[in-house]
């Protein structure tokens, strides 16, 4: 049987439908998978079809999801188009699900992903029925050969009753080895220092373990990871991308950070995937990541040899940069460690490698306070992912974004966001097309001036220039002023005239 060499678990292959029926109504199912990578192609869909015959029937069948992080039409989008979760964690993007939980109809618990593996061994989360977790091979001896993303698959494989494994062979063979699992995890009062001093170190197996006798189902697929693919960077990424490397620039200049910087952490979408392209058309070389995702652009620095070496959990590949990873995995093998997400985005880990945080985010307030997570302070857009972890304890944390959203609707910089995601106390850089703000050492009231100055677009600098000036004069106290009745005015306004811009 292709890549499965252990002849026990060769005999439990069975098809998807014969897997998803071993999962009940109330199950809680750890899924592998995060962003569009490494999760269960069949087995999820197979479920859908089962969930949507149970309703069909008046049968009530939902279960509770956890997973990695956000995955893919083929898992999110389907259980929550048959109506079948009840309650998701951590991290997701998926359209559908997005509508439910706004709606809602889905729970969601939107966790730090370093936490997760810890909250469930904990106990916290209850108990896990089932593991569906893809892998790219089994070994003769039954050891585990990790797919193209790791997540939370180890936690799952461990503290799950049963484990349905899906095997698929589309992933490249030449996966093997690139993966590092740590198994020196404990619960405090046992937990111990984790000996990983540089990106690149490896301080586990190659391999993820699981008692043969929990496997229940195995099911063969040839699928392959679905994510969506990158813009060219636009004129708007491209100026933020300039802006944050003359930073950095600056920053080696004035002997803050070393000639190849510090461990790079990139955040998902198109903004980060343009820095990475600007960084690749810096003067920078010798360049490292200790990271969530490995995209495009970090491919390409990969290649073009700019960086050395890349740690995460997770490619997360747009179709073309897949393809040329399926054909070229074997000379990244040394150059790429793939981990649990609880070692990638590890508090500890983070603050001793000193990591340069860069994440996207939806707003953030002239203090310096950073909402990553809610459109008009109620309606999920993702979720905070690893962008707490990475920027409460980075060297230095960045956050990114174009400094008006909707064609100018909407201010990106206001004077109070709707939501806090990131304190003001963990936001050291705020950077968009206008300019950069470097808030280290700043009073609010300085960090305010700073803000407005350089990252508000002119259409609304003014107003904000107008708010702080009177918040200064009429506010309750003058350390951080604000006027209560004002302060979530510009989103107010926006809900109700469709723009912040004042008539
Ligand atoms: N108010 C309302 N909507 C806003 C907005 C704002 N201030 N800023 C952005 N949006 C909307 C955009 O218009 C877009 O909507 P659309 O899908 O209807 O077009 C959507 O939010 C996404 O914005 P986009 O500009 O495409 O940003 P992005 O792809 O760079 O994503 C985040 C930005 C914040 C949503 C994304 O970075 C995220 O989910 N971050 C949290 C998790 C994280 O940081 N992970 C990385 C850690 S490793």
């Amino acid at each position: 049987m292709a890549r499965i060499d252990h002849p026990g678990l060769a005999r439990k292959v069975v098809p998807a439908d014969a897997a998803a029926a071993l999962i009940e109504p109330g199950d809680t199912v750890g899924m592998s998978g995060f962003t569009g990578a490494g999760y269960p192609k069949a087995v999820p869909e197979a479920l859908a079809r089962r969930i949507s015959g149970a309703h069909a029937a008046g049968e009530p069948f939902r279960v509770n999801v956890w997973t990695g992080a956000s995955t893919a039409p083929e898992l999110d989008g389907v259980l929550a188009a048959a109506d079948g979760v009840d309650l998701r964690l951590p991290y997701q993007s998926d359209p559908v699900t997005r509508a439910k939980i706004n709606a809602g109809e889905m729970d969601y618990l939107d966790v730090h992903l370093s936490h997760v593996a810890q909250l469930a061994w904990e106990g916290f989360l209850g108990p896990l029925d089932v593991a569906v977790v893809e892998v790219s091979g089994i070994t003769a001896d039954g050891d585990l050969v990790p797919s193209s993303s790791v997540g939370n698959n180890k936690t799952w494989l461990d503290r799950a009753d049963r484990v349905v494994l899906e095997v698929n062979s589309w992933q490249s063979p030449d996966l093997e080895g690139m993966h590092d699992i740590y198994y020196g995890t404990a619960l405090p009062p046992d937990r111990l220092p984790i000996p990983l001093t540089r990106p690149a170190d490896r301080i586990g197996t190659p391999y993820l373990r699981c008692a043969p006798e929990k496997i229940v189902a195995v099911v063969e697929t040839a699928a392959p990871d679905r994510n969506s693919p990158l813009a060219v960077p636009d004129e708007t990424s491209r100026r933020i991308a300039g802006h944050l490397v003359e930073f950095l620039e600056h920053e080696v200049e004035r002997g803050r950070l070393p000639a190849t910087l510090l461990p790079l952490q990139s955040g998902v979408g198109n903004v980060a995937n343009a820095v990475l392209a600007g960084l690749g058309t810096s003067r920078f070389e010798g360049l490292s990541a200790y990271t969530e995702v490995i995209q495009d652009g970090m491919l390409d620095l990969l290649r073009s040899g700019t960086m050395s070496v890349a740690s995460a959990t997770a490619f997360a590949l747009g179709p073309e940069a897949q393809e040329e990873f399926l054909r070229t995995a074997r000379e990244y093998r040394d150059r790429i460690v793939l981990r649990p997400q609880e070692m990638s985005n590890h508090p500890e880990l983070i603050r001793r490698l000193g990591v340069l945080a860069m994440n996207g985010m939806i707003e953030a307030d002239i203090y310096g306070n950073v909402n990553s997570t809610h459109l008009m302070g109620s309606r999920i857009q993702n979720g905070i992912g690893g962008s707490g972890d990475f920027a409460r304890n980075a060297y230095l944390s960045f956050f990114l974004s174009p400094s008006t959203a909707k064609g100018g609707a909407i201010s990106s910089i206001l004077p109070m966001v709707s939501h806090v995601d990131h304190t003001e106390h963990d936001v050291q850089v705020l950077v968009t097309e206008q300019g950069l703000a470097d808030l280290r050492g700043l009073s609010p009231r300085r960090r305010a001036r700073a803000v407005i100055a350089s990252c508000a677009h002119p259409d609304y600098r003014p107003l904000l220039e107008d708010y702080l000036e009177r918040a200064d004069r009429g506010a309750y106290g003058r350390h951080t002023p604000h006027l209560l009745t004002e302060a979530l005015s510009w989103h107010i306004r926006f809900l109700e005239t469709g723009s912040m811009l004042p008539r």
